[in-house]
């Protein structure tokens, strides 16, 4: 005897979950694009803010840096120069592509690693492709006795800061 439960046709209420599923996808699609619209707009409508870090640099009490001393600071990409007559402060990044220069002492100039251009501890072009000095730096001391300089202000050069 053939098992009856084989040849059963669908009932009703089997198609009726069949469209009941359809429809919950489509529902859900919706619902899924819906979320998608609202957080590409939320996107558009937000403002377009690049957070960089701040360009004043605080580099510490003038009495930290030893006279007739070049210190670099790798993060913010200066040097800090203590000259006999007085501090400032010059860019570290080598004018001609922008690499990060270093400090050589034994040779006393700033040399930049890709391509040769070297520097007076001034900031002069000595040698290289660099198509300018290096970039005084804005210095200035704080209220409570630190040295600052702005990264993103140029000054003249020989303008120390005496203390
Ligand atoms: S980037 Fe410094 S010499 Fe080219």
């Amino acid at each position: 005897m053939p098992d009856e439960k084989q040849y059963v046709t669908p009932t009703p209420a089997r198609e009726f979950d069949r469209r009941a599923f359809f429809t919950k996808i489509g529902l859900g699609s919706l619902g899924i694009a819906a979320a998608g619209t609202v957080g590409f707009t939320y996107e558009f409508l937000s403002p377009n803010v690049l957070y960089e870090p701040s360009p004043i640099i605080n580099a510490g009490k003038p009495e930290s840096f030893e006279v007739d001393s070049v210190t670099m600071d790798v993060n913010s990409g200066i040097y800090l120069v203590r000259a006999a007559e007085g501090f400032y402060a010059l860019s570290a990044v080598c004018t001609h592509l922008g690499c990060l220069t270093a400090w050589s002492q034994e040779l006393g100039i700033i040399k930049c690693p890709c391509h040769g251009s070297e520097f007076t501890r001034t900031g002069v072009k000595i040698e290289g492709p660099a198509p300018k000095p290096l970039p005084w730096l804005r210095t200035w001391v704080s209220d409570d006795g630190d040295l600052m300089v702005d990264r993103s202000m140029n000054i003249p050069p020989l303008q120390f800061l005496r203390i």
